[in-house]
């Protein structure tokens, strides 16, 4: 054997040799790749053996070219077993890091509610969608026009001062409606008789605050015009309202009263659903709660829209959204359905 074969076998020897001996020193994936780059490398003992192979006598280069691939293969063996090993280590790890505990108990998220004026909203829409009602709705923004002129409102009203309604500043004409009503005008210049609309919807207001008053509130506005329509109308209609959101066998009452756009005008009262009548905290000692404020539109507001105040008649009627609320749950002070308290709104939960 010549001097150049034997060296360039004990060459791949002590190639394998590192090969193998850098396969056991690591540590890790990280230096286990390392290694194999370095090992496995142009520079490395192995390439360098390889290069010998050029030079040494044809009756050998068989041989020694078998021995080259059979320490190469060793050698990439010894790394991807290693290899295997570290990714099966690393994952049990993984594994064992991000294992769930079934058994905890889960975090419940809070459920949300609608807020207990909606449900309120929802409930009275309901009740006049059954009786054959339509929704209706106007701006929040409303020409004075509608909102007094149109509504029968004098001149010379305190409700136009500016002590009492919001205007938009810099005009005499444009107000933050201080209520549902302008929308019957708008229905009205909209459409002929017949005529069956409900208008839910926000109004605004210059008043102190109180338990019973609130700068920004929600009103619910109706309106019934047609062939033929009477007081009788207005009463069994407002009783059905009444009785299915207050309790059926209540009693109701209408007690006159005075709005400038309806006349005769009236305040619808519902027996106390405390005391029955015979006198309570919640009544004041009426035996009755006032509920809503109505009348037969006056003949006046039906012509300024147009309509033939000969033929048709018709009667509307206004509810405080949060005083009826606060009615119907016993609560104290409707400023608590804008306080945004969880423990007050939880107590509407579920409550349909
Ligand atoms: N607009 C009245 C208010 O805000 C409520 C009202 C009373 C509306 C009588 C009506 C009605 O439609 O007929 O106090």
């Amino acid at each position: 054997m010549s001097p150049e074969v034997s060296d360039i076998m004990r060459a791949f020897e002590e190639a394998r040799d590192q090969g193998l001996a850098a396969v056991k020193e690591a540590t890790d994936g990280h230096s286990l790749e390392a290694a194999r780059i370095r090992i496995l490398g142009r520079k490395a003992p192995l390439s360098k053996a390889r290069a010998g192979l050029g030079s040494v006598p044809r009756e050998h280069v068989k041989t020694l070219g078998m021995l080259a691939n059979e320490v190469q293969t060793e050698i990439e063996q010894a790394f991807a077993k290693k290899a295997r090993a570290f990714g099966r280590a690393e994952r049990t790890k993984r594994w064992e890091r991000e294992r769930v505990d079934v058994t905890l108990p889960g975090d419940v998220p809070p459920a949300g509610a609608l807020h207990p004026l909606t449900k309120t909203i929802w409930e009275i829409v309901d009740i006049f969608i059954g009786l054959g009602y339509q929704l209706a709705e106007g701006p929040e923004v409303e020409l004075s026009t509608l909102n007094f002129d149109a509504l029968n409102q004098p001149f010379e009203h305190p409700s136009r001062s500016t002590r009492e309604t919001y205007y938009v500043a810099g005009r005499d004409d444009v107000v933050l409606r201080p209520h549902t009503s302008p929308v019957q005008i708008r229905a009205m210049e909209a459409q002929e008789p017949p005529i069956y609309v409900l208008a839910p919807g926000r109004c605004y207001r210059r008043d102190e605050l109180d338990p019973t008053h609130l700068n920004q509130f929600a009103q619910i506005e109706g309106l019934a015009v047609d062939d033929g329509i009477t007081m009788a109308d207005l009463k069994g209609t407002l009783e059905v309202f009444a009785r299915e959101l207050f309790g059926r066998d209540l009693d109701v009452r209408l007690r006159p009263h005075f709005f400038p756009f309806t006349e005769p005008s009236a305040e619808l009262d519902v027996e106390c659903f405390v005391c029955r009548g015979s006198g309570c905290r919640v009544c004041k000692q009426e035996g009755w709660i006032e509920v809503l404020g109505c009348g037969m539109v006056d003949p006046a507001v039906l012509e300024w829209v147009g309509y033939d105040s000969e033929r048709y008649t018709g009667f509307a009627f206004g509810m405080g959204v949060e005083r009826v609320a606060a009615l119907a749950h016993g609560v104290p002070d409707i400023r608590y359905f804008y306080e945004n308290d969880l423990r007050f709104l939880s107590y509407f939960q579920g409550a349909e």
